[in-house]
């Protein structure tokens, strides 16, 4: 209970401008592991971080992203009911060639961008908490892509 308080205490905010936040979780994702812009290409140029969040193909995937973790935030009382959404969601990312291991990844920008979007808020506990909900959100993914 305490863990579904801290989350959606922390979400409240930052859920109202989920792209600013979005484009600093994905510059991170980029910066942890730069192979990933390739995976970006579309139909625009994504050579540099700097091309990539600026292309509206990218910024329209950050919102995307965004609203999947809206979502879980919103069902944190029943994640179960996002399955078939996140088990297909899981399928598609392997059909574009993102690995499992880079869900993880994007866990890590996430973590970074609640740490310089909350300052004081960001608490062990807190991020205990967003750990878990994302772990169940990419565990869903993984089961999906490995079908
Ligand atoms: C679709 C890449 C992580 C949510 C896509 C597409 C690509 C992609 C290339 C297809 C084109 C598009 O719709 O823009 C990646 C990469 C990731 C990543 C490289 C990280 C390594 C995630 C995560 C989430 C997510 C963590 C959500 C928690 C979505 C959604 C779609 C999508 C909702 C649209 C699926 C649909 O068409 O129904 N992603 N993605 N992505 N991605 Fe990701």
């Amino acid at each position: 209970a305490k863990d579904k308080e801290l989350i959606r205490g922390s979400w409240e905010s930052l859920g109202k401008n989920k792209v600013p936040h979005g484009v600093i979780m994905f510059s991170r994702l980029f910066e942890l592991d730069p192979a990933l812009l390739s995976l970006f290409r579309y139909s625009t140029n994504c050579d540099t971080t700097q091309d990539c969040v600026s292309s509206p193909e990218f910024l329209e995937h950050v919102t995307k992203v965004m609203l999947v973790i809206d979502a879980a935030v919103s069902h944190l009382d029943d994640l179960p009911s996002l399955e078939d959404f996140l088990l297909n969601l899981g399928r598609k990312h392997q059909a574009v060639g993102v690995s499992t291991q880079s869900f993880a990844v994007v866990g890590e920008a996430l973590l970074y961008m609640l740490q310089r979007s909350l300052g004081q808020a960001y608490t062990a506990p807190l991020r205990q908490a967003w750990l878990s909900m994302y772990g169940v959100v990419v565990a869903a993914m993984s089961r999906g892509w490995a079908e």
